[in-house]
């Protein structure tokens, strides 16, 4: 009997999982640079919290959450994102009352029962970022320019930024009867799902995949055009700091993205390397969010990105460079008789920090040096009965071929030189 995946899972195989360690450490390194620190927040949480703040209407809420109830009859939700999560742990935790704004950061899966298609899954991975307790719209171009120049730091080149604003509480109830009437106007064309959605919450008309509905949505009056002042103002000063980095970008007036907590700016990210799912990371402003987890009145801002896409696009740019993990020495044993004292050198290097390994399957000398270069181990220690009781070594490098021999004795500085010169 053998087991696969649950559909739309994958396993992260080891030299792919390098590579996602890479692109972690790079967003972990700029999140630094910008003030950001870690939280950590559980994989799953009370239903509620999940309704609450991405909205019932939402295809998430409707379609797409793992719900389950737990032995003590509470119904949990395993997180399909990682916003609503650390609001409620920033009012749970009182957050409040640290520097604000607080910036976050965070990395790990989230589930979504979604069709799995390329690029999209029911378990994926996240790294996002919240900055908690501003309305200035420069945390607002910093979230964007943050996200924009991670995606640079790692090599990506070809990328187009949406914005768009989604205005305030105010602006809305005026619009959405607009939007509402215009709808109404053009049901017999909906499909069943947006006929639903013009009743329950005619925003999510723009989340519809459907050819059709998008283009009966094409015309639809757009909430950007109906701003107040003070949000129209908020978007200019926004699109100012874009400007001065020299960061360009499209206003998408379509952009609602398919959470119901969003207000003002809201952005995303697409890469034209990608298919259908191009969409490599997105988020946007939640003023209101932390008052509905029934904190102060507290506005936020934050993104995340798809990890899986990242890396999709970085393999695709062609400019993942990462050979790390890759083991430096291989001490091959000539004869069984050296392999105690192999072993003992193998903790003398590893204790010195050179990543080094041994042959643990008995095999032939040939059989050791075939399995070593085909994992691309670059220097060869080859030690046998003679070179033990000669006090010596040979040490070889893979690359260029050139070998020396190095008394036992200096075996540690020669490799820590060697190493140290190749990194
Ligand atoms: P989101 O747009 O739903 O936003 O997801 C962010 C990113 O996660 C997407 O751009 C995409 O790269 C990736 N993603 C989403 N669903 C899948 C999937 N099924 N398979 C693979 N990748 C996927 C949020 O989750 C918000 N919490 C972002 C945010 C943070 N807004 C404010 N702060």
């Amino acid at each position: 009997m053998q087991f696969r995946v649950p559909k739309g899972t994958t396993d992260i195989v080891p030299d792919v999982a390098v590579k996602w360690q890479y692109l972690e450490r790079k967003a972990v390194e700029l999140f630094k640079t910008y003030g950001y620190k870690p939280i950590i927040t559980p994989i799953f949480e009370h239903t509620e919290v999940f309704t609450r703040s991405i909205g019932s209407s939402t295809d998430i809420v409707q379609k797409e959450m793992y719900t389950f109830e737990d032995k003590g009859k509470r119904s949990l939700t395993l997180r399909p994102e990682g916003t609503a999560p650390v609001i409620r742990s920033y009012v749970e935790q009182n957050m409040n009352q640290l520097p604000q704004p607080v910036k976050l950061y965070y990395t790990g899966p989230m589930f979504r029962y979604e069709r799995p298609q390329a690029g999209r899954y029911r378990q994926f991975w996240q790294i996002g970022v919240e900055a908690i307790g501003s309305d200035d719209p420069a945390v607002d171009a910093e979230s964007i320019l943050l996200l924009v120049n991670y995606f640079k730091a790692v090599g990506l080149k070809e990328l187009t930024l949406y914005i768009n604003s989604m205005g305030c509480e105010n602006d809305r109830p005026q619009y959405i009867e607009m939007l509402k009437e215009y709808a109404e106007a053009k049901r017999e064309s909906l499909c069943n799902d947006c006929v639903k959605r013009v009743d329950l919450n005619p925003l999510r008309l723009f989340d519809c995949k459907n050819e059709t509905c998008q283009a009966v949505m094409a015309d639809a009056p757009k909430l950007i055009d109906h701003l107040c002042e003070s949000c129209s103002g908020h978007f200019d000063e926004v699109k100012h700091y874009l400007e001065m980095q020299c960061v360009n970008y499209t206003i998408k007036p379509e952009l609602v993205r398919g959470l119901d907590y969003y207000t003002k700016t809201t952005f995303e990210i697409v890469s034209p390397l990608l298919g259908a799912q191009n969409a490599i990371g997105g988020g946007g402003r939640y003023n209101k969010l932390v008052e509905e987890f029934g904190g102060p009145s507290t506005p936020g801002i934050g993104f995340a990105l798809g990890t899986e896409r990242l890396a999709l696009a970085v393999e695709k740019e062609g400019v993942f460079d990462v050979n790390e993990n890759s083991t430096e020495v291989f001490i091959a044993v000539a004869d069984p008789a050296a392999k105690h004292a192999a072993v003992n050198i193998l903790y003398q290097l590893r204790s010195n920090d050179i990543s080094s390994d041994i042959d643990y399957m008995n095999r032939s000398l040939k059989a050791q040096l075939n399995a070593a270069n085909r994992r691309g181990i670059r220097y060869f220690v080859f030690l046998g009965s003679r070179e033990l009781e000669a006090g010596a070594v040979v040490v070889k490098d893979m690359e260029d071929g050139a070998q020396v021999e190095v008394k036992l004795n200096e075996l540690v500085e020669h490799l820590t030189g060697l190493v140290g010169a190749a990194k």
